[in-house]
């Protein structure tokens, strides 16, 4: 039995604050598509993240790195159109606003105008301070991502868990107060240890969503094709699969392909 889903007004940056002040957990999960998003919508997500993940799952990219922001465009609309309930969080490629803060601004901007998402969010802490604070200053809502930050890959040189030596740790801990000081609505915590998640989360008035950073955040985030099962070899210990639908296609479409080439299908009643 799935999550009854009581109230179907919009989930606000306002409404995800208010649940965490209130202990409700709050349920995000990735989307790229109209289909998918709305069926995630109707099952109760609150926040659906357009990530940039979009690179690996939905173009078979190594990394999120060459995913742009034309590309990721496409991927928010279609999800926007989509989402009538949860609020809809869109991924700042790589290159949109790790340079000029203006441009960052000018960027999330296209995206919010063109897309019809409610947020933005943008990975890494006080190097993209400006960019940040720029975003704001258009009325435009930020979601903050610390920890593995994955358009950080070749700097870190791999996807390890992220603030384990006490000196990372604290920085990291100081990144998370500043971008809720600054008035980021949301901070994801990516690959973490949860006792550090587990305490920074209360020194924050706004939510963290967790992936891989322990039961401690007020929210989790999964990718949809990993959590469903459909991304079949991939198997990290943070990762929860709630059914095997890569099985089930290959079966699904295996048993069309057998219908079709016994000329099984379509039978008298599916012709007109
Ligand atoms: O792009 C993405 O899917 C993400 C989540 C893993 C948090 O950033």
């Amino acid at each position: 039995m799935g999550y009854i889903v009581t109230d179907t007004k919009k989930v606000t940056t306002r409404r995800i604050k208010q649940m965490k002040a209130d202990g409700e957990k709050i349920a995000m999960i990735t989307s790229y598509d109209f289909t998918v998003a709305g069926l995630v919508d109707q099952a109760g997500v609150d926040m659906i993240l357009v990530g940039d993940s979009a690179s690996n799952v939905m173009q078979g990219n190594a990394t999120t790195l060459t995913i742009t922001l034309d590309e990721m465009i496409v991927y928010g609309k279609t999800v926007a159109r989509a989402a009538k309930r949860a609020m809809v969080v869109m991924d700042m490629p790589f290159g949109t606003y790790q340079g000029d803060p203006y441009e960052a601004q000018a960027n999330a901007v296209r995206i919010m105008r063109e897309t019809g998402a409610d947020a933005v969010k943008l990975e890494g802490g006080s190097e993209v301070r400006q960019a940040i604070e720029m975003i704001l200053r258009a009325g435009i809502p930020v979601v903050g991502h610390l920890g593995l930050t994955p358009q950080s890959v070749n700097k870190f040189g791999g996807y390890g868990v992220r603030a384990k030596d006490e000196a990372e740790a604290a920085r990291f801990e100081a990144d998370a107060r500043m971008l809720d000081d600054i008035g980021c609505c949301a901070v994801v915590f990516e690959k973490i240890p949860a006792a550090l998640a587990a305490r920074v989360t209360p020194q924050l008035s706004v939510p963290t969503i967790g992936i891989g950073a322990g039961a401690g955040c007020d929210g989790q985030v999964l990718v949809f094709q990993d959590m469903i099962g459909m991304n079949m070899g991939f198997k990290p210990k943070f990762l929860r699969t709630y059914n095997n639908l890569g099985e089930q296609i290959i079966d699904s479409v295996g048993n069309y392909v057998a219908d079709v080439k016994a000329g099984a299908f379509p039978n008298d009643s599916e012709h007109y």
